[in-house]
């Protein structure tokens, strides 16, 4: 990472290990301003900032080659893809790092974050910096003002990637612009489209499975099979529940899987929604259809090769886990990139996938995860993490009057 300080650095390093972590990769952020607080202690004023100061100066340095040495070291023994999360703000520590990648065989590119909008600066300070443990039982202002002054010191020794300087992204004012410069690769263009996606505007997302279907009645996996009279309802109810937390509120993105179970509980909301195979339920393969008695019986050891490693599992001529979470990768990006809420109407594996994003769950825990069905899961993601809440709708459902009501 490079850029002066609140410029979204850390947001961006994280959002970056996230993704990847949930695509399967062993990724890691190494952060210096951590590293720092651990061995020094938190609490250091602007002074401690200025590159006039020869001494701290010393120290800062000797800190960050610290953490640098760390990352080689894991990268070396386990690790994929490590961000290195500090300002890296000069030429001369850029080449330093590029020098021991190079020695160490591991391919580098930089992610600049630029941002002179005094405004968007101005709000990550107050939202994460005087919050920090730099500033613990500290007045605001006073925190705020010394942030300040740490920035000014950034500034007089500031130099943005060079074209010559190798492979970057700079994101300018906060995504608003992405400059990409000499970056090859699947992984890196990967990326790219990542944080061209990457915004911190406020929106909710709702994850639901669809309502009962005949299926799930008689616990057969798989199919395409209609709604329950049960399902029918719940779809009624969920739309009651859309309207009484939005409104009539335009710019409510619904999406569906391609199955008939998905749409025909988006129906009842009367508004358009997405249908997209992306969101279909994991492929049971020849399994398909059957229950999972039945699978245990005419094939006990698929059944239980699942039931040593259902992530890693695919079903004969289908899917697994692991390959549900490969599908679902563009909408993930459609996800992060849309500014308004999104309802998610799709199935128990690919929810459990995008549910394990959002709260930063170890991919490898996605088969196990509850995602009940009736109950809508309601996601607030912000910048350090997710929000989260369930609101179970089935209970409240009075099928008698055929209303529903919610307490929210
Ligand atoms: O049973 C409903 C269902 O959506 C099936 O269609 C699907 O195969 C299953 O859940 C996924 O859950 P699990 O991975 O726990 O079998």
């Amino acid at each position: 990472m490079v850029g002066l300080p609140a410029r979204g650095k850390t947001y961006t390093a994280r959002k970056i290990a996230r993704y990847l972590q949930w695509s399967g990769y062993v990724a890691e952020v190494f952060n210096v301003g951590d590293h720092r607080r651990a061995r020094i202690g938190a609490r250091q004023t602007h002074e401690f900032f200025d590159p006039a100061n020869a001494e701290t100066s010393r120290v800062r340095h000797d800190l960050a080659m610290e953490v640098l040495d760390q990352m080689i070291g894991w990268l070396r023994a386990k690790g994929d893809v490590a961000i290195y999360d500090a300002t890296n703000h000069t030429r001369e520590r850029r080449d330093e790092i590029r020098r021991c990648c190079n020695a160490a065989g591991i391919d580098l590119f930089f992610i600049e974050n630029v941002c002179s909008n005094e405004e968007m600066v101005e709000a990550n300070i107050r939202a994460t910096k005087i919050g920090s443990p730099d500033y613990a039982d500290q007045d605001p202002e006073t925190a705020a003002e010394d942030f300040r002054h740490r920035i000014k010191h950034y500034e007089k020794t500031y130099e943005q990637v060079g074209d010559d300087e190798g492979g970057y992204i700079r994101r300018v004012d906060a995504g608003a612009r992405v400059e990409v410069n000499q970056l090859q690769g699947y992984l890196p263009s990967r990326l790219v489209s990542f944080l061209m996606n990457l915004h911190l505007s406020e929106r909710l997302i709702w994850l639901t499975r669809h309502g009962e279907s005949i299926y799930n009645i008689s616990g057969r996996i798989g199919g395409d099979p209609d709604l329950a009279p049960r399902g029918e309802r719940f779809a009624r109810s969920l739309a009651a529940f859309l309207h009484q937390r939005t409104g009539h509120a335009h710019g409510i993105a619904v999406w569906t899987s391609s199955l008939k179970r998905t749409v025909r509980t988006a129906a009842a909301m009367e508004r358009p929604s997405l249908p997209w195979r992306a969101l279909d339920e994991i492929d049971a393969g020849i399994c398909d259809g059957m229950t999972y008695d039945e699978i245990q019986t005419a094939m006990p050891d698929e059944y239980a090769a699942r039931a040593r490693d259902k992530f890693r599992y695919r079903y004969p001529r289908g899917e697994s886990y692991q390959d549900v979470i490969q599908r679902l990768d563009p909408v993930i990006l459609e996800l992060e990139r849309q500014q308004c809420s999104v309802l998610v109407i799709a199935h128990q594996a690919v929810l459990r996938a995008l549910y394990a994003y959002f709260t930063e769950l170890p991919a490898e825990d996605c088969p196990f995860l509850p995602v009940p069905m009736h109950s809508v899961i309601e996601l607030r993601p912000h910048a350090y993490g997710c929000e989260q809440r369930r609101i179970p709708l089935a209970p409240l459902l009075d099928h008698r009057r055929g209303q529903a009501s919610f307490s929210l």
